[in-house]
C-alpha cells in the first residue's frame, strides 16, 4: 500500500500576509494606521511615554490604580484574576483622558492551567499540529482570565544542556525550531487576533540567548555574523513570517552589544530587512541592565540606547518612565522617536481589538481542564516521550509481569512533573505516573516506594525498603530525573548527571537483578550513560506536564507506541557540551581513537591518534539528535531524486519508501538531511532540511516526498551575503541524524 506525501522544505507559509478580507468588525490595516495616527496626534508626551511602560501587577492596589489613572501603564503582566483585570482595565478606559486600554500579559510558556510538556518535550514530538493545538488551548485558558499576550514561543537555538533555559526551547536545530515556533504562534493567535480567546505571541529572546558562554544563564555570547545569520536568526524570521505580534529582547550581549541596545538586530534586521511592524518589548529590566552590562553609565543613558535601538516597551525596568521626558527636553531623544515606539504599542492593542473589547467576560472565566485540553495535553505528552533503549522489556507483558514496583522521586511528583515556567499550575490536577499506573493496572498490582523524597535527595535511608519492594516484584519502573526548579531561567547546571543519590539508588536496584525500566523526567538531556547500561529500557520525558502520567502509562503498557525523536543531542559527559549534530568536520575528524583506559603507560605523545575526540568521552553524543525508538521497526529505501542536479534557483524532489517492518502500528519522523561537501566556508556535516511524521500499519509502505529548493542550501558568506553556492552535496532520508544512506546531487 503506497501513499504519496508531498512536502516543501524551508517554505514557511506567510500567514501574516493573507489577503483574506478581515473578519466582520475587524479593522483593516489601513484603518488601524489611521486610528494610530489620529490618536498619537491627540496624545501628550506624557501619555505617549506612559504607553511604553509595562508594570508587574498583583492585585487591585491603590498604587497600581493611581499609575493607571495617571496614564503610566501601557501593559500589566502577572495579573490573572479576571475581576481584578476588569477593574484595572476600567480605570484605564474610564479614568484616562484618551481611554487607551491596557494589554494584560503573562508567561504562558507550555500551558496556563492544563500544563503541556515543556517546549523541549514538544520539540520531541516533531508534530506541528500538536504544538499549534496546545498553544490554542493555552490561549483559550489564559484569555479566559483576561491574558491577551503571552511571552512565548521561546525560539532560542539551544546546544548547551548546562543552560537551564534549554527546557523552554524546541532544541538545537533552527529548522525544527522554526517549524514548531511558527505553529505555536498560529496556535496562540488563531486566524483573527481580535477574537477574545486568542493571545498575542512573543518571539523570544531576540537573539542568540542560547549561546551563553559556558551554558551559564545571562552570560556573554560571541557569535560570528555567519553563525547569527545561518543558525540563530532563522527561527525568528519564521515567527515573523507566521505573524508573531511581538518580539522580546534577550538579556545577553552579542559580541559586546546587549540586545536591548542592539540597533543592528532590532532595526537593521528586524525592521528594515524583515519589515516587521509588531511590538518589541524588553526583557524584565533588560534596558536598565545596560548599566551593569557596562554599555550605559546610568539609567538615562540606558533609556537613550533603548529608544535608539527601537525597544518599544520597558518591562519592569522603570527606565523609560522617569527619564524620557527630560531626555526629550534635553534633545537627547526626539518626540518622533517616541511616536514610533508608541505607534507599535498602539498597533498591538488595535490588532487585539482591545479598543472595541477591552474587558474579559467574567461569566466564561476559568475555562480550564476541559476534556479537550486534557486529552490534547495527554496526546502531546505521549508523542513527546522518547524511547532511548528497549531490550524487549517494553511494552509490559501482562502475562509475565504481575507485580510492578514503582520506585523513585519522580513517580508521584505532582509539582515537578510539570517542569519550569508553570506560574499558574494547580498541582492537584497533575496525574502522576503513580496515579496513572495504579489506574491502568489496579492499585493492588502496583507497589510504590519512593526510595528518595525528591531528585536532589542524598538520604539513602529509603533504599532498603525500595530494594525489598524490588525483590518482591516482577518489574521495576524507576522514575528519576530533575525537579522542575533545576531547569529554566537562572538554573544552569555544570554537572548534567542525575542529581542527589538517584544513581546510587538505581545501582542498588540493579543489584537485585530485577528488570528495570527507567522513566526519566527532566528539563534537559542528562548524562545517563551508566543508568542506560543498568536499565533494560529508558523512556525519556522532558517534563511531560499535567497528563504526563497517563501518557507514560499508555506507552509502558503498549496501549500507545513511542514516536518521539530527540530535539537535542545527549552528551556522554558534561564536558562535551555544547554538543550538536550539525557540527563542522574539522581538519581531523575523530578516527582511530584510543580511550583513556586503553592508553598504555608512558604512551608516546602522538600514540593515541591525533584526531578530534575526548580521551575520556570519545566523540559524538550518547544519543543523537533526531533519534528515538518505537515498538515497531521501520525500513528506509534508497532515496530517489527527480534529478541529480539543479540550478541555484531550482529545486528537486526527493522520494523515499518507508516500510513498517514490525508487528505494531507506529509513527515515524522521516527526516531529510543535507551536506554541502565543499564550500567557500566549511559547512556542517549534516543539516536538517525537512521532516514529516507519518503513521504506518504493520507491513505498510509509504513514499515520502520532499521538495528541496536550492534556496534551502544557502548560507552566509564572510561578506554578509547569504547565497546559494554551486557544488556537490549529499542527502539522507532517515529516522535519525546518525543513520541513512547518502545520495549525491549537485547545484550547478
Ligand atoms: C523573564 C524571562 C522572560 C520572561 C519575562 C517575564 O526574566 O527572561 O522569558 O518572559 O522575564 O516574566
Amino acid at each position: 500500500m503506497h501513499k504519496r506525501i508531498i512536502l516543501t522544505a524551508a517554505v514557511i507559509v506567510m500567514l501574516g500576509s493573507t489577503t483574506a478580507a478581515p473578519a466582520k468588525g475587524r479593522l483593516t490595516d489601513s484603518e488601524i494606521e489611521k486610528n494610530i495616527s489620529e490618536l498619537i496626534g491627540k496624545m501628550t508626551l506624557e501619555e505617549k511615554i506612559g504607553q511604553l511602560n509595562q508594570l508587574s501587577g498583583y492585585g487591585y492596589s491603590p498604587s497600581m490604580t493611581a499609575q493607571i489613572r495617571e496614564g503610566k501603564a501601557g501593559s500589566i503582566l502577572n495579573e490573572v484574576d479576571p475581576a481584578v483585570v476588569n477593574r484595572l482595565q476600567k480605570v484605564a478606559v474610564d479614568s484616562t483622558r484618551l481611554h487607551i486600554p491596557i494589554i494584560f500579559a503573562r508567561d504562558v510558556i507550555h500551558g496556563f492551567k492544563t500544563i503541556y510538556p515543556i517546549p523541549l518535550g514538544q520539540g520531541a514530538t516533531w508534530n506541528e499540529e500538536l504544538v499549534r493545538e496546545g498553544a490554542a488551548v493555552a490561549a483559550d485558558e489564559a484569555s479566559s482570565v483576561g491574558i491577551r499576550w503571552t511571552f512565548s514561543p521561546m525560539l532560542d537555538v539551544s546546544r548547551d544542556a548546562r543552560w537551564g533555559r534549554m527546557a523552554e526551547s524546541f532544541g538545537e536545530d533552527p529548522l525544527l525550531i522554526s517549524r514548531l515556533g511558527a505553529a505555536m504562534v498560529k496556535g496562540y493567535q488563531g486566524d483573527d487576533l481580535t477574537r477574545p480567546n486568542t493571545m498575542a505571541a512573543c518571539a523570544k529572546h531576540f537573539a542568540a540567548y542560547g549561546a551563553a558562554e559556558g551554558g551559564r544563564d545571562y552570560n556573554t555570547t560571541w557569535i560570528p555574523n555567519e553563525l547569527l545569520e545561518d543558525v540563530y536568526l532563522p527561527p525568528f524570521k519564521a515567527a515573523a513570517d507566521a505573524g508573531a505580534a511581538t518580539f522580546m529582547c534577550s538579556f545577553n550581549d552579542i559580541n559586546g552589544t546587549p540586545s536591548s541596545a542592539n540597533t543592528h538586530l532590532n532595526r537593521d534586521i528586524l525592521r528594515d530587512r524583515w519589515g516587521y511592524d509588531g511590538m518589541l518589548v524588553s526583557d524584565w529590566g533588560s534596558i536598565g541592565e545596560l548599566v551593569p552590562h557596562g554599555v550605559a553609565a546610568d539609567k538615562e543613558e540606558a533609556a537613550i540606547l533603548g529608544v535608539k535601538a527601537g525597544v518599544d516597551m520597558d518591562m519592569e525596568g522603570h527606565v523609560y518612565l522617569p527619564n524620557l521626558m527630560r531626555l526629550i527636553e534635553e534633545g537627547k531623544v526626539t518626540e518622533q522617536e517616541i511616536d514610533r515606539l508608541t505607534a507599535n504599542v498602539l498597533r498591538l492593542k488595535y490588532r487585539l481589538g482591545l479598543f472595541d473589547n477591552p474587558y474579559v467576560d467574567e461569566n466564561t472565566a476559568e475555562r480550564f481542564y476541559t476534556d479537550h485540553a486534557l486529552e490534547s495535553a495527554r496526546h502531546t505528552a505521549e508523542e513527546a516521550a522518547v524511547l532511548l533503549k528497549n531490550n524487549g522489556i517494553l511494552p509490559i507483558d501482562k502475562t509475565k509481569v504481575r507485580k510492578i514496583v514503582i520506585i523513585g522521586p519522580m513517580a508521584d511528583a505532582a509539582h515537578d512533573q510539570n517542569g519550569t515556567w508553570c506560574f499558574d499550575l494547580e498541582k492537584t490536577h497533575t496525574v502522576t505516573l503513580l496515579n496513572a499506573m495504579q489506574e491502568k493496572y489496579g492499585a493492588e498490582n502496583i507497589m510504590y516506594v519512593p526510595g528518595l523524597a525528591y531528585s536532589r535527595d542524598k538520604d539513602s535511608s529509603g533504599f532498603e525498603a525500595a530494594i525489598e519492594a524490588a525483590k518482591a516484584g516482577d518489574l521495576v519502573i524507576y522514575a528519576c530525573g530533575e525537579e522542575a526548579v533545576l531547569s529554566g531561567e537562572a538554573h544552569s547546571r555544570a554537572d548534567l548527571s542525575l542529581p542527589g543519590a538517584q544513581t546510587a539508588l538505581m545501582e542498588a536496584l540493579a543489584a537485585t537483578g530485577k528488570p528495570i525500566v527507567a522513566v526519566v523526567m527532566a528539563g534537559r538531556p542528562l548524562t545517563i550513560g551508566h543508568e542506560s547500561e543498568m536499565a533494560d529500557a529508558v523512556l525519556y520525558n522532558f517534563h511531560p506536564g499535567t497528563m504526563g502520567g497517563p501518557a507514560i502509562a499508555s506507552l509502558l503498557s503498549g496501549d500507545a507506541v513511542p514516536s518521539g525523536k530527540l530535539p537535542v543531542s545527549f552528551p556522554k559527559m558534561s564536558g562535551q557540551t555544547p554538543i550538536y549534530y550539525s557540527h563542522k568536520n574539522t581538519g581531523r575528524p575523530a578516527s582511530g581513537m584510543t580511550l583513556i583506559d586503553d592508553v598504555p603507560l608512558e604512551a608516546g605523545q602522538t600514540s593515541t591518534g591525533c584526531t578530534s575526540f575526548y580521551l575520556d568521552a570519545g566523540d559524538g553524543p550518547l544519543y543523537p539528535f533526531g533519534y528515538g525508538l518505537s515498538y515497531t521497526t521501520f525500513e528506509y529505501g534508497t532515496p530517489t531524486l527527480s534529478s541529480t542536479e539543479m540550478g541555484t534557483d531550482g529545486d528537486i524532489t526527493v522520494s523515499c519508501d518507508v516500510t513498517n517492518t514490525g508487528r505494531m502500528e507506529g509513527k515515524e519522523v522521516v527526516q531529510l538531511y543535507v551536506r554541502d561537501l565543499v564550500g567557500t566556508l566549511a559547512r556542517p556535516v549534516k543539516e536538517l532540511k525537512d521532516f514529516s511524521k507519518i503513521s504506518l500499519k504493520p507491513g505498510e509502505t509509504k513514499t515520502v516526498t520532499f521538495t528541496l529548493p536550492a534556496s534551502a542550501l544557502a548560507y552566509c558568506f564572510h561578506d554578509g551575503v547569504t547565497r546559494v553556492e554551486p557544488g556537490d552535496f549529499q542527502l539522507w532520508v532517515a529516522g535519525s541524524s546518525d543513520s541513512g544512506t547518502p545520495v549525491k546531487f549537485a547545484v550547478k
